[in-house]
Protein backbone atom coordinates (compact mmCIF):
# COMPACT_ATOMS: atom_id res chain seq x y z
CA UNK A 1 0.00 0.00 0.00
CA UNK A 2 1.11 3.30 -0.62
CA UNK A 3 0.77 6.30 1.14
CA UNK A 4 -1.95 8.01 -0.62
CA UNK A 5 -4.36 4.90 0.18
CA UNK A 6 -3.21 4.74 3.99
CA UNK A 7 -4.09 8.18 3.84
CA UNK A 8 -7.46 7.75 1.91
CA UNK A 9 -8.12 4.19 4.26
CA UNK A 10 -8.01 6.68 7.15
CA UNK A 11 -10.01 9.24 5.83
CA UNK A 12 -12.83 7.22 4.65
CA UNK A 13 -12.56 5.58 8.11
CA UNK A 14 -12.96 9.11 10.12
CA UNK A 15 -15.88 9.90 7.73
CA UNK A 16 -17.64 7.35 8.49
CA UNK A 17 -16.82 7.82 12.79
CA UNK A 18 -18.26 11.20 11.67
CA UNK A 19 -21.32 9.81 10.43
CA UNK A 20 -22.41 9.02 13.84
CA UNK A 21 -23.27 11.68 16.42
CA UNK A 22 -21.48 11.86 19.79
CA UNK A 23 -24.65 9.96 22.30
CA UNK A 24 -25.14 11.23 25.80
CA UNK A 25 -27.20 9.58 28.79
CA UNK A 26 -30.45 11.26 30.07
CA UNK A 27 -28.04 13.16 32.74
CA UNK A 28 -25.78 14.24 30.69
CA UNK A 29 -28.18 15.85 28.41
CA UNK A 30 -30.11 17.56 30.89
CA UNK A 31 -26.53 18.87 31.82
CA UNK A 32 -25.70 20.02 29.02
CA UNK A 33 -29.46 21.88 28.34
CA UNK A 34 -29.44 23.64 31.87
CA UNK A 35 -25.47 24.60 31.29
CA UNK A 36 -24.63 25.13 26.91
CA UNK A 37 -26.36 28.30 25.34
CA UNK A 38 -27.72 25.85 21.97
CA UNK A 39 -27.44 22.22 22.42
CA UNK A 40 -29.24 19.93 19.13
CA UNK A 41 -30.56 16.79 20.13
CA UNK A 42 -31.59 13.96 18.23
CA UNK A 43 -34.04 11.85 19.88
CA UNK A 44 -33.78 8.33 18.47
CA UNK A 45 -34.28 4.46 18.81
CA UNK A 46 -31.88 1.77 18.72
CA UNK A 47 -32.87 0.59 15.15
CA UNK A 48 -34.61 2.84 12.85
CA UNK A 49 -33.78 3.32 9.30
CA UNK A 50 -35.85 6.91 9.64
CA UNK A 51 -33.34 7.51 12.74
CA UNK A 52 -30.27 6.50 10.61
CA UNK A 53 -30.83 9.06 8.33
CA UNK A 54 -31.91 11.93 10.31
CA UNK A 55 -28.59 10.99 12.18
CA UNK A 56 -26.47 11.21 8.81
CA UNK A 57 -28.10 14.32 7.93
CA UNK A 58 -27.34 15.91 11.33
CA UNK A 59 -24.34 14.49 10.91
CA UNK A 60 -23.03 16.45 7.56
CA UNK A 61 -24.65 20.03 9.29
CA UNK A 62 -22.58 19.44 12.61
CA UNK A 63 -19.81 21.29 11.39
CA UNK A 64 -21.70 24.42 10.84
CA UNK A 65 -23.51 24.35 13.54
CA UNK A 66 -20.52 24.24 15.51
CA UNK A 67 -18.91 27.17 13.19
CA UNK A 68 -21.86 29.16 13.31
CA UNK A 69 -23.58 28.60 16.91
CA UNK A 70 -20.97 26.31 18.76
CA UNK A 71 -23.67 24.22 19.16
CA UNK A 72 -23.68 20.92 20.87
CA UNK A 73 -24.52 18.49 18.50
CA UNK A 74 -25.83 15.23 19.81
CA UNK A 75 -28.19 12.00 20.21
CA UNK A 76 -29.87 10.32 22.88
CA UNK A 77 -31.58 6.88 22.11
CA UNK A 78 -34.61 5.64 24.02
CA UNK A 79 -34.18 8.54 25.75
CA UNK A 80 -37.27 9.16 28.79
CA UNK A 81 -37.24 12.78 28.31
CA UNK A 82 -38.24 12.55 24.70
CA UNK A 83 -41.94 12.69 25.72
CA UNK A 84 -41.53 15.88 27.14
CA UNK A 85 -41.13 17.82 23.42
CA UNK A 86 -44.31 16.32 21.85
CA UNK A 87 -47.89 15.59 21.81
CA UNK A 88 -48.29 12.94 19.95
CA UNK A 89 -46.33 10.32 20.81
CA UNK A 90 -44.94 7.83 18.19
CA UNK A 91 -41.96 5.84 19.76
CA UNK A 92 -40.51 4.77 16.76
CA UNK A 93 -40.54 8.46 15.39
CA UNK A 94 -36.88 10.35 15.99
CA UNK A 95 -36.89 14.14 16.83
CA UNK A 96 -34.98 16.99 16.66
CA UNK A 97 -35.21 19.57 19.53
CA UNK A 98 -32.82 22.89 19.51
CA UNK A 99 -32.56 23.97 22.97
CA UNK A 100 -31.61 27.63 23.00
CA UNK A 101 -30.59 28.58 26.84
CA UNK A 102 -32.91 25.34 27.77
CA UNK A 103 -35.86 26.80 25.53
CA UNK A 104 -36.81 23.98 23.45
CA UNK A 105 -37.96 23.91 20.05
CA UNK A 106 -39.05 20.76 18.17
CA UNK A 107 -37.75 20.90 14.75
CA UNK A 108 -40.64 20.19 12.39
CA UNK A 109 -39.62 21.28 9.07
CA UNK A 110 -38.17 19.43 5.94
CA UNK A 111 -34.67 17.33 6.46
CA UNK A 112 -32.91 19.58 4.35
CA UNK A 113 -29.14 20.52 5.27
CA UNK A 114 -30.05 24.39 4.30
CA UNK A 115 -33.31 24.62 5.63
CA UNK A 116 -32.37 23.44 8.60
CA UNK A 117 -29.13 25.01 9.26
CA UNK A 118 -30.92 28.33 8.87
CA UNK A 119 -33.89 27.85 11.35
CA UNK A 120 -31.40 27.10 13.74
CA UNK A 121 -28.90 30.27 13.15
CA UNK A 122 -31.80 32.54 12.63
CA UNK A 123 -34.07 31.41 15.96
CA UNK A 124 -31.50 31.55 18.50
CA UNK A 125 -34.15 33.22 21.42
CA UNK A 126 -37.13 32.19 21.88
CA UNK A 127 -40.09 33.29 19.46
CA UNK A 128 -42.85 33.26 21.90
CA UNK A 129 -43.59 36.02 24.27
CA UNK A 130 -44.34 35.09 27.71
CA UNK A 131 -47.53 37.16 28.23
CA UNK A 132 -48.96 38.26 31.58
CA UNK A 133 -51.90 40.09 33.42
CA UNK A 134 -49.30 42.83 33.51
CA UNK A 135 -48.39 42.93 30.22
CA UNK A 136 -50.73 40.97 28.21
CA UNK A 137 -53.26 44.48 27.21
CA UNK A 138 -49.98 47.15 26.99
CA UNK A 139 -48.26 44.26 24.52
CA UNK A 140 -50.70 43.06 22.10
CA UNK A 141 -53.19 46.38 22.14
CA UNK A 142 -55.86 43.67 21.95
CA UNK A 143 -58.76 45.80 22.82
CA UNK A 144 -57.80 48.75 21.25
CA UNK A 145 -56.71 47.01 17.55
CA UNK A 146 -53.82 49.19 17.61
CA UNK A 147 -50.40 48.92 16.23
CA UNK A 148 -48.56 46.03 17.57
CA UNK A 149 -49.92 43.71 14.78
CA UNK A 150 -51.81 40.22 14.95
CA UNK A 151 -51.19 37.76 17.89
CA UNK A 152 -51.50 34.35 18.26
CA UNK A 153 -51.74 33.11 21.93
CA UNK A 154 -51.65 29.83 23.38
CA UNK A 155 -53.30 29.72 27.15
CA UNK A 156 -51.91 27.11 29.34
CA UNK A 157 -51.49 25.61 32.60
CA UNK A 158 -48.56 24.07 34.74
CA UNK A 159 -50.69 21.27 35.34
CA UNK A 160 -51.59 20.26 31.69
CA UNK A 161 -48.95 17.63 30.40
CA UNK A 162 -50.06 17.75 27.15
CA UNK A 163 -49.90 22.14 27.24
CA UNK A 164 -46.16 21.55 28.32
CA UNK A 165 -45.68 19.13 25.87
CA UNK A 166 -47.20 20.96 22.51
CA UNK A 167 -44.65 24.43 23.76
CA UNK A 168 -41.54 22.94 21.63
CA UNK A 169 -43.87 22.85 18.76
CA UNK A 170 -45.01 26.53 19.55
CA UNK A 171 -41.81 27.62 19.08
CA UNK A 172 -41.20 25.97 15.58
CA UNK A 173 -44.68 27.79 14.49
CA UNK A 174 -43.59 31.00 15.62
CA UNK A 175 -40.02 30.43 13.68
CA UNK A 176 -42.70 29.86 10.51
CA UNK A 177 -45.01 32.70 11.13
CA UNK A 178 -41.46 35.34 12.85
CA UNK A 179 -42.40 38.95 11.41
CA UNK A 180 -45.90 38.34 10.05
CA UNK A 181 -47.01 37.02 13.40
CA UNK A 182 -46.60 37.57 16.68
CA UNK A 183 -46.89 33.95 19.34
CA UNK A 184 -47.39 33.93 22.62
CA UNK A 185 -48.02 31.82 25.83
CA UNK A 186 -50.04 32.82 28.89
CA UNK A 187 -50.14 30.42 31.75
CA UNK A 188 -53.80 30.68 33.18
CA UNK A 189 -52.76 29.08 36.86
CA UNK A 190 -49.70 31.62 37.34
CA UNK A 191 -49.13 35.03 36.06
CA UNK A 192 -52.04 35.46 33.77
CA UNK A 193 -55.29 33.88 35.81
CA UNK A 194 -57.15 37.02 34.78
CA UNK A 195 -55.95 37.00 31.37
CA UNK A 196 -57.71 33.64 31.16
CA UNK A 197 -60.56 34.75 32.62
CA UNK A 198 -60.91 37.99 30.53
CA UNK A 199 -61.37 35.55 27.34
CA UNK A 200 -63.61 32.69 29.16
CA UNK A 201 -60.60 30.28 28.62
CA UNK A 202 -61.76 27.44 30.42
CA UNK A 203 -60.01 24.24 28.71
CA UNK A 204 -56.37 24.09 27.94
CA UNK A 205 -54.59 24.50 25.74
CA UNK A 206 -56.80 27.24 24.16
CA UNK A 207 -55.54 28.92 21.05
CA UNK A 208 -56.73 32.65 20.51
CA UNK A 209 -55.76 34.71 17.42
CA UNK A 210 -56.21 38.32 17.65
CA UNK A 211 -56.35 40.42 14.94
CA UNK A 212 -57.95 44.49 14.53
CA UNK A 213 -59.91 43.93 17.77
CA UNK A 214 -60.93 40.87 17.46
CA UNK A 215 -60.98 37.30 18.69
CA UNK A 216 -60.83 34.40 16.62
CA UNK A 217 -60.64 30.89 18.47
CA UNK A 218 -58.62 28.14 16.68
CA UNK A 219 -60.51 25.15 17.49
CA UNK A 220 -59.93 22.74 14.88
CA UNK A 221 -59.03 19.61 15.72
CA UNK A 222 -55.73 19.46 13.84
CA UNK A 223 -52.37 20.30 15.81
CA UNK A 224 -49.96 20.39 12.66
CA UNK A 225 -47.80 23.43 12.59
CA UNK A 226 -48.90 24.04 9.11
CA UNK A 227 -52.61 24.23 9.85
CA UNK A 228 -51.62 26.67 12.89
CA UNK A 229 -49.66 28.65 9.76
CA UNK A 230 -53.05 28.58 7.47
CA UNK A 231 -54.68 29.50 10.57
CA UNK A 232 -53.29 33.14 11.08
CA UNK A 233 -52.76 33.51 7.41
CA UNK A 234 -55.81 33.86 6.14
CA UNK A 235 -57.91 30.72 7.47
CA UNK A 236 -59.74 32.81 10.64
CA UNK A 237 -61.53 34.65 8.77
CA UNK A 238 -63.83 31.26 8.36
CA UNK A 239 -63.82 31.21 12.30
CA UNK A 240 -66.34 32.67 14.09
CA UNK A 241 -65.21 36.19 15.69
CA UNK A 242 -65.64 38.28 19.00
CA UNK A 243 -64.96 41.39 19.78
CA UNK A 244 -61.95 42.08 22.36
CA UNK A 245 -63.12 42.10 25.99
CA UNK A 246 -62.23 45.80 27.78
CA UNK A 247 -59.10 45.15 29.73
CA UNK A 248 -59.76 44.24 33.42
CA UNK A 249 -59.63 47.05 35.96
CA UNK A 250 -57.13 46.11 38.91
CA UNK A 251 -59.98 45.30 41.19
CA UNK A 252 -61.02 43.22 38.45
CA UNK A 253 -58.05 41.51 38.69
CA UNK A 254 -57.86 40.71 42.24
CA UNK A 255 -61.70 39.52 42.20
CA UNK A 256 -60.33 36.99 39.67
CA UNK A 257 -57.31 35.79 41.62
CA UNK A 258 -59.37 35.15 45.01
CA UNK A 259 -61.94 32.98 43.13
CA UNK A 260 -59.26 31.04 41.16
CA UNK A 261 -57.86 30.68 44.49
CA UNK A 262 -61.11 29.29 46.10
CA UNK A 263 -61.95 27.31 42.61
CA UNK A 264 -58.34 25.40 43.06
CA UNK A 265 -58.48 25.02 46.73
CA UNK A 266 -62.44 23.90 47.52
CA UNK A 267 -60.99 23.32 51.14
CA UNK A 268 -59.97 26.88 51.76
CA UNK A 269 -63.60 27.76 52.69
CA UNK A 270 -64.46 25.35 55.53
CA UNK A 271 -60.41 25.96 56.99
CA UNK A 272 -61.02 29.31 56.77
CA UNK A 273 -64.10 29.21 58.60
CA UNK A 274 -62.58 26.66 61.19
CA UNK A 275 -60.22 28.85 61.32
CA UNK A 276 -61.98 31.48 61.98
CA UNK A 277 -64.58 29.96 64.71
CA UNK A 278 -61.84 28.72 66.91
CA UNK A 279 -60.17 32.20 67.16
CA UNK A 280 -63.79 33.61 68.16
CA UNK A 281 -64.07 31.34 70.49
CA UNK A 282 -60.65 31.34 72.22
CA UNK A 283 -61.53 35.12 72.61
CA UNK A 284 -64.75 34.31 73.83
CA UNK A 285 -62.94 32.46 76.89
CA UNK A 286 -60.37 34.31 77.64
CA UNK A 287 -62.49 37.12 77.93
CA UNK A 288 -64.67 34.93 80.46
CA UNK A 289 -61.45 33.75 81.84
CA UNK A 290 -60.31 37.78 81.89
CA UNK A 291 -59.21 38.91 85.32
CA UNK A 292 -58.47 42.22 85.31
CA UNK A 293 -61.50 44.43 83.94
CA UNK A 294 -59.26 46.32 81.86
CA UNK A 295 -58.61 43.16 79.69
CA UNK A 296 -62.21 42.13 79.51
CA UNK A 297 -62.93 45.60 78.18
CA UNK A 298 -60.33 44.58 75.31
CA UNK A 299 -61.38 41.30 74.44
CA UNK A 300 -65.10 42.04 74.38
CA UNK A 301 -63.99 45.07 71.78
CA UNK A 302 -62.41 42.38 69.57
CA UNK A 303 -65.33 40.13 69.77
CA UNK A 304 -67.49 42.77 68.98
CA UNK A 305 -65.23 43.81 65.84
CA UNK A 306 -65.17 39.96 65.00
CA UNK A 307 -68.89 39.82 64.80
C1 LIG B 1 -39.37 16.84 31.44
O1 LIG B 1 -40.67 16.91 32.04
C2 LIG B 1 -40.66 16.75 33.44
C3 LIG B 1 -42.10 16.71 33.90
O2 LIG B 1 -42.85 17.74 33.36
C4 LIG B 1 -39.87 17.88 34.07
O3 LIG B 1 -39.82 17.73 35.46
C5 LIG B 1 -38.45 17.89 33.50
O4 LIG B 1 -37.73 19.00 34.00
C6 LIG B 1 -38.45 17.94 32.00
N1 LIG B 1 -37.10 17.81 31.52
C7 LIG B 1 -36.62 18.55 30.52
C8 LIG B 1 -35.20 18.31 30.16
O5 LIG B 1 -37.29 19.36 29.92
Amino acid sequence: MTCQTILFVILAFLSIVNANLEQVTDEELEKLIGNEKFVIALFRSETCSECDELEAQLSSIREDLVDSLNAWVVKAVASQLKTNFTATNNPAKPLVVYFRHGIPMLYDGPLNDEVMIDTFVQNQESGVTHLNDDSFEHLTQAASGATTGDWFVMFYRDDCDPCLKFLAKWEYIATQLKGRINLAKVNIMADGISTGSRFFVEQVPTYLFFRQGKVYQYSLDNYETQAFKDFALGWYKNAPSKSVPVPKTPFDELVDRSVFVLKENPLILPVAGGALLLILIVTLIKSLKGTKPEKTTKAKKNTKKAD
